[in-house]
Parts: structure tokens; C-alpha cells; sequence
């Protein structure tokens, strides 16, 4: 593979290759405001500038300059080399750049910067980008001076609310382009444009229209500095109080990589940012995702109920084996609810319980209704892991829950044990046939249909309280990482599920999340079943776009 040279550092590029695109590959960070990996090129801030060095026995191309001589006390003509956007310069074979190693370099990323402040209104104590904002980074990486005007800033209106999720400050705004660019080329919907030149320049939404497509979250994600604030963000945290897990959006069955920044102080989640993964979501995240981070704490089942009252876990258990006694005579009379929306090791365990010790056959799945999807990212389908449970349940596939209904009334079952809390019936309907049944015990997270039809339910942790594999629709199984502390007496899905097989006398011994994840997958510690496409995702440099 050709090669180019950065500050002598030896790196591959691929045909079509910017300078910062192969350094972006490699690791190596040359700082930029309006280049993002996942946009066109626009090459406007001029932060990414570098020195290209000129083939052996070429001179290197100069340009005529003035400058100050301090003992002149005047402007001297002088001569510096041309400087290149390594945005918009492509690499050819054996091209050697200084980037960091140049003094030219470092001289023009500060005057970059001082330009870029001069009409800053620098309010970052009251802006909510401060501590991730690329004008305050670069200031202190490259600049460290203060500015050298000494007139009133141009000002701009501030706090413009462009939608629903959104509220710009044109004052903060470097004019980079990216949240033009991403909306017309990302979310396919060109509403934000530039008017006005110079220092009068800022971005306005299309007249008659709304920033309000299913990805504005986003713009405000790629805006680099804080000119675009999420309404649902602003003034919530500081983001230096904030920790951050790797997790799988639980939105649907694209399976988007994310951030879940939360602050550990008060066990709260305050956002989702997305993760890169070329193979999956590359750089994005849809609103409805970005936002379902709410679902880490709300409409939450913290406590058990045994007859729609509070228990203790312990108390529900014990109620569990008399409400399900006599089930083991004729495992036949048995369903077993599996969950789209629950991970692998959570549907693996309610498996085990099922298959290997009560004998039950008949396999169904609860999940959330089809939604709305797009040729963007996000799918109909609004379940974290049905390609989970239906490769978990193999030949044994899963009937809609529908089905369960029909088979009830018919008189088919006497007990569900189910897990999940979300139904694509009917709630009514649901509930009206489980009511003829003589146990039902669930297993959830949150409140709602098949919870408030439960003789028992039993308090399950929130895919952001437990680690948890995904199957996505491509067939990837991802791991999604803790970040919160269980909420009430929540227990992880697959614990409370060994739990209820102890109590209904079954040796299911398993204590620990590696326990199940060896029993699911014996050759292998990754809690990837077997028989789904499993597919490694190649670990990315941590250089932020
Ligand atoms: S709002 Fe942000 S992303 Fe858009 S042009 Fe201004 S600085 Fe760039
Ligand atoms: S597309 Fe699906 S998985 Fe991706 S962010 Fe949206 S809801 Fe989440
Ligand atoms: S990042 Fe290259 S000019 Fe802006």
C-alpha cells in the first residue's frame, strides 16, 4: 500500500485519500473545525493547514508576506511557505507533511484561532459546550495568547430556536458548515443554510420551515463549537461531571453504537451520543435514539408486585412457586414469552429455565410494535435483539405473541412465564386473556401491558444497569456496557430468571454474568450465540471527528 510521511511517522493511505483522512485512519489528530470524516470536504476554517514539503530537487512554493519587525517598529516583506488544507490536499505516494514539526504550521493554527475569536462572544461559562468545545481546545493547544482587537464584537442573535430539539447562537458560530452539510447530506434534507459574507455571516433555517427532520440531534452533535445546543441538554450537567459507557441504543434493531454519558453522583443518564462503527451506524444516531436514553429511568419497574402490590424480591419469589405450582405436571401447559428487547444472556437464561429444567416447548416473543423507518438508519423494527432470540431459539423459532392469545383462549395453557414489558397486541386484549390463566409471572424493566397482567413480576435492570449482548438486524452481536446503578431492587434479567428456577426447585446455579456467558457459548467468553453471524468490529483509533 502507498504510503505518505507525517512528522515523519510512516502511514498507508487508499486511492482518494485527504491528508487527514489517512491521519484520521492512523490516530494521528491535525486539528480542524469544518472537516468531519462522515461530510464533504468544505475546506473554510483553515485549522487542518500543514506543510507539504516539496518533491527532492523541486523548491518549496513561497509566498510573499509582511512581517512585523519589532525592532523596525514596522512591516518588512518576507517569505514563508504556502501552507495546504490537509481537508482538501490529497496524499500521493512517498508525499511528505509537517504538521506538528513545522513552525509555519504552529504559527498559522494560532492566527487561525485568534481570527476565529475575534468576534467570539468567549462566554464559555454559561455556554453548555464548555469542557467538549473545540474553540476552547484549540485555543489552548495552539493559540495561548490573547487577542489582539480591541473594538466591540459584531453581535448576532443568540439563543434562535430552530425546531423543536435545537436553539442556535450565531454569535458562537465559526460558520464551518457542518450542520448545512450534514442536513442536506446526511439526513437528506437540505433546511439550513449560510447568509450574509464575513464576520455578518450566520446559519438560518429555510424560510417557512423548522429544523425538525428525525436527525437534528445530530446537527447539534457536529457542530464543533456551542452555537447548537440540544433543548433537551442545556443546563442539565457539566460535561466534565459526566462519565461515559459504551452502549447499544435500545431504539430499534439498527443496533447504533453510543455513548450513554451519565453522572455517576446521582446515578442519572443525561445523554446518548453516538459511538462510531463504520459497519453499523458510521457517525450517526436518529433523534428517537439519541432521546431513549429516558427509558434508563422512566416508566420503571423498581419494585416487584405480587397481585399489583409492592414486594420484596424474595416475598415475589416465594409467591412465584405457589402461583406457578404444579406447572412441572404438564410442562405442555406451559408458555414461555421471550424478549426482543431483552439481551442475549436475559432470553438465554429464560431458555435454559425453560428447555433444559420445566420441559416447556412452546416458545413466543414479546416486543415492541413495527414503527417508523427510514433508508437512513433507523428500522421498522423497533427491537434492540430479535435476531438475538430467534437465532438463541434456533429450530424452535418464537411465535408472535398474537398467536399466545389465540392459544390461550383456546385453552391451550395454564402458565406463562414471560420476559419483557413491552406487547405489539393489543394491552387490553393481552391482559383479558392472561387473566384466565392460573400464573403468570414476568420479568421487566419497565411497566406496561404484560407487567400490569402478571400475577407476579419480578424487577429487571435496564439495558444501561447490566452488560448485555444485541444481535442488530445485520446479524452483529455487540456488547453494551453498565453504566448505571440498578434503580429500586432491580436485578439483572438473566439473575432474577436463575433465581425463579431455584425457587421452583431447579438447579440453575448460575451467580454471575460470566457464568451464563460460558453456558451460552462454551468455546468462547464472548456471549455471542453460536449460530448468529457474528462478525468482529474492527476497534477504531480514539481521534474524534
Ligand atoms: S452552527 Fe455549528 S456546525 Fe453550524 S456552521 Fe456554526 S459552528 Fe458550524
Ligand atoms: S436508528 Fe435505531 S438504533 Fe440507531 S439511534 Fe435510531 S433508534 Fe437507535
Ligand atoms: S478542517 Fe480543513 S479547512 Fe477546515
Amino acid at each position: 500500500m502507498a504510503t505518505i510521511k507525517i512528522d515523519g511517522r510512516e502511514i498507508p493511505f487508499e486511492q482518494g485519500d485527504t491528508i487527514i483522512r489517512a491521519a484520521h485512519r492512523a490516530g494521528i489528530d491535525i486539528p480542524h473545525y469544518c472537516w468531519h470524516p462522515g461530510l464533504s470536504v468544505a475546506a473554510n476554517c483553515r485549522m487542518c493547514l500543514v506543510e507539504v514539503l516539496p518533491p527532492p530537487g523541486r523548491p518549496a512554493m513561497q509566498l510573499d508576506i509582511l512581517r512585523w519587525d519589532p525592532e523596525k517598529k514596522d512591516y518588512v516583506p518576507a517569505r514563508k511557505p504556502k501552507l495546504v488544507p490537509s481537508c482538501q490536499q490529497a496524499c500521493a505516494p512517498g508525499m511528505e507533511v509537517l504538521s506538528d514539526t513545522s513552525d509555519h504550521v504552529e504559527e498559522a493554527r494560532g492566527a487561525v484561532q485568534e481570527l476565529l475569536l475575534l468576534n467570539h462572544p468567549v462566554d464559555c461559562p454559561i455556554c453548555d459546550q464548555a469542557g467538549e468545545c473545540r474553540l476552547q481546545d484549540y485555543w489552548l493547544e495552539h493559540q495561548r495568547s490573547g487577542k489582539r482587537m480591541r473594538q466591540e464584537i459584531v453581535h448576532k442573535p443568540k439563543a434562535t430556536p430552530f425546531g423543536p430539539t435545537i436553539i442556535y447562537d450565531a454569535e458562537r458560530c465559526i460558520i464551518c458548515t457542518r450542520c448545512v452539510r450534514f442536513t442536506a447530506e446526511v439526513a437528506k434534507d437540505p433546511v439550513l443554510s449560510v447568509r450574509e459574507r464575513g464576520n455578518l455571516n450566520e446559519i438560518v433555517v429555510s424560510p417557512g420551515r423548522q429544523l425538525d427532520h428525525n436527525y437534528t440531534l445530530m446537527t447539534e452533535h457536529v457542530c464543533p463549537v456551542g452555537a447548537l445546543t440540544s433543548i433537551d441538554f442545556r443546563f442539565k450537567a457539566r460535561v466534565w461531571f459526566l462519565r461515559s459507557a459504551r452502549a447499544i441504543c435500545q431504539g430499534c434493531a439498527t443496533g447504533c453504537n453510543a455513548y450513554l454519558d451519565y453522572d455517576p453522583r446521582t446515578n442519572t443518564p443525561h445523554r446518548y451520543r453516538p459511538r462510531d462503527n463504520m459497519e453499523v451506524n458510521k457517525y450517526w444516531m436518529c433523534d428517537e435514539g439519541m432521546l431513549s436514553y429516558k427509558r434508563a429511568v422512566e416508566g420503571r419497574l423498581s419494585m416487584a408486585l405480587v397481585g399489583g402490590e409492592d414486594a420484596g424480591v424474595d416475598d415475589a419469589l416465594a409467591a412465584a412457586k405457589e402461583q406457578l405450582a404444579g406447572h412441572g405436571d404438564d410442562p405442555g401447559r406451559v408458555a414461555i414469552v421471550l424478549s426482543a428487547t431483552h439481551s442475549n444472556e436475559d432470553n438465554f437464561a429464560l431458555l435454559t429455565l425453560a428447555k433444559t429444567f420445566i420441559g416447556a416447548k412452546d416458545l413466543y416473543v414479546s416486543g415492541k410494535p413495527l414503527g417508523q423507518g427510514d433508508d437512513i438508519l433507523m428500522s421498522a423494527d423497533k427491537n434492540s435483539n430479535t435476531r438475538g432470540v430467534m437465532a438463541l431459539a434456533g429450530a424452535s423459532s418464537p411465535k408472535p405473541f398474537a398467536e399466545l392469545i389465540d392459544a390461550i383462549h383456546a385453552g391451550k395453557y395454564a402458565y406463562v412465564i414471560a420476559l419483557g414489558a413491552e406487547l405489539e397486541v393489543d394491552a387490553q386484549e393481552a391482559k383479558n386473556a392472561l387473566s384466565k390463566l392460573k400464573g403468570v409471572v414476568t420479568i421487566a424493566a419497565h411497566e406496561g401491558p404484560l407487567v400490569s397482567a402478571a400475577h407476579i413480576a419480578l424487577p429487571a435492570c435496564t439495558w444501561a444497569e447490566t452488560d448485555g449482548t444485541y444481535v442488530n438486524r445485520q446479524g452483529i452481536a455487540q456488547r453494551s456496557e453498565r453504566a448505571l446503578l440498578p434503580r429500586g431492587e432491580a436485578r439483572p434479567g438473566w439473575e432474577l430468571v436463575a433465581r425463579l428456577g431455584r425457587a421452583l426447585g431447579y438447579a440453575m446455579s448460575w451467580k454471575t454474568l460470566a457464568e451464563v456467558r460460558r453456558a451460552l457459548s462454551p468455546d468462547e467468553t464472548t456471549g455471542v450465540p453460536r449460530d448468529a453471524a457474528e462478525r468482529a468490529l474492527v476497534q477504531k483509533p480514539e481521534v474524534s471527528a
